[in-house]
């Protein structure tokens, strides 16, 4: 039975904590309720907001239309063969839900993307991505309704547009579409990606020296809680801010006065700065502005330290904005959806 809410409380359903009220609310548990209720009600709303785990959102007022809580659930091999399989999973699907699925079968692809708070379902809408991997290398296709028509309509890799925390769902297709299942390409005979500084360095912690994917699930997991507040204890929603790119000129230049600066080549003329970096020079890490502040390890990351409003978080990060501007002439932009 689909069950409509009103003037529903959206503070459980958001990892910042943020308490704001939706106009309408409903939750979705199974395909076959998505595909009724989105390809034939949704476009009566003159306003939706598809969620899954409300982990990268921040709502700076009430929502004045449908949330619709994406909750479907299944996990499941399509296909597979001497080297690979297919695993199709439903966009409701807690995200390491299906990490540790793939783990415990020695599939490799994702382990290193363990412990990322969301569904599967919001993966692919901003390619999500860490130590070294994306979303995207193990991504075969997605099933979506497009809401004007009611069509399942099945996207390849290609026609997703990928990129570095984006695909064409956060752009071209934003609010069009609600995926309902993914199939990723897992492999049987993981080759592992550990170039990645900290894992490396966390699995010699571990005293590991042959490392299997559970070795770089668990390293993943402790990296991660050293680093990144628990969002069922202090309220956040990751990186706040994407990694600037900026040409190798401007490095060049930012190296003199700053010789330590990380940087990560992005391709011939293009490198990726540490945002977190620039915002720990100007200062802020474990600063405070009211109930906003800046976690204490992490400076990419915003917190909610008790009852913040979304325009507190907001107004805290345009304060960052302002001082890494005026400092390194860089332009911050969010990784988090304001909404
Ligand atoms: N750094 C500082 N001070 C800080 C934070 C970072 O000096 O307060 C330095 C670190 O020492 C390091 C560099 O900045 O040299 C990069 O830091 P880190 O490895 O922690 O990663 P990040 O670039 O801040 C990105 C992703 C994370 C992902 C990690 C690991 C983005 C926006 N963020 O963070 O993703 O977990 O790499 O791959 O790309 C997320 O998207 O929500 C998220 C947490």
């Amino acid at each position: 039975m689909i069950n409509i809410q009103e003037k529903i409380s959206l503070k459980a359903y958001n990892t910042f904590g943020i308490d704001v009220k939706a106009k309408h609310f409903v939750t979705m548990s199974s395909t076959a309720e998505i595909i009724e209720f989105c390809s034939k009600h949704l476009k009566d709303y003159q306003k939706h907001l598809i969620l899954g785990g409300g982990s990268n959102i921040l709502f700076t007022k009430d929502f004045d239309g449908i949330v619709v809580k994406i909750e479907n659930k299944s996990i499941e091999i399509i296909e597979e063969d001497e080297k690979h399989v297919f695993v199709k999973a439903a966009a409701g699907e807690i995200w390491d839900e299906l990490a540790k699925y793939c783990v415990m079968r020695n599939y490799g692809g994702i382990e290193n993307l363990s412990n990322i708070p969301g569904t599967v379902g919001a993966a692919p809408v901003q390619n999500i991505g860490a130590y070294g991997v994306e979303f995207k290398d193990a991504f075969v296709q997605l099933e979506a309704i497009e809401i004007i028509t009611g069509k399942t309509q099945t996207f390849s890799k290609n026609e997703c547009e990928f990129g570095y925390r984006k695909s064409i769902f956060k752009d071209r297709l934003k609010g069009r579409y609600v995926i309902t299942s993914v199939v990723l390409r897992l492999t049987k005979h993981p080759v592992l990606s550990t170039e990645y500084g900290s894992i490396k360095e966390e699995l010699s912690k571990m005293n590991i020296t042959d490392p299997g994917i559970h070795d770089i699930r668990q390293a993943v997991i402790n990296i991660r809680s050293a680093k990144l507040p628990d969002p069922d204890i202090i309220g956040n929603a990751g990186s706040f801010f994407k990694n600037p790119v900026v040409e190798n000129k401007k490095l060049e230049s930012l190296k003199q006065r700053y010789p330590g600066i990380p940087s990560y080549k992005q391709d011939e003329n293009n490198v990726k700065l540490a945002a977190g970096w620039l915002i720990d020079q100007c200062g802020w890490k474990g600063k405070s502005i009211g109930n906003a502040g800046v976690h204490k390890d992490q400076a990419l990351v915003i917190v909610n330290h008790g009852d913040a409003s979304g325009k507190e978080i907001l107004s805290l990060a345009d304060n960052i904005r302002d001082s890494v501007f005026e400092k390194f002439r860089i332009q911050l932009t969010p990784e988090v959806n304001i909404v």
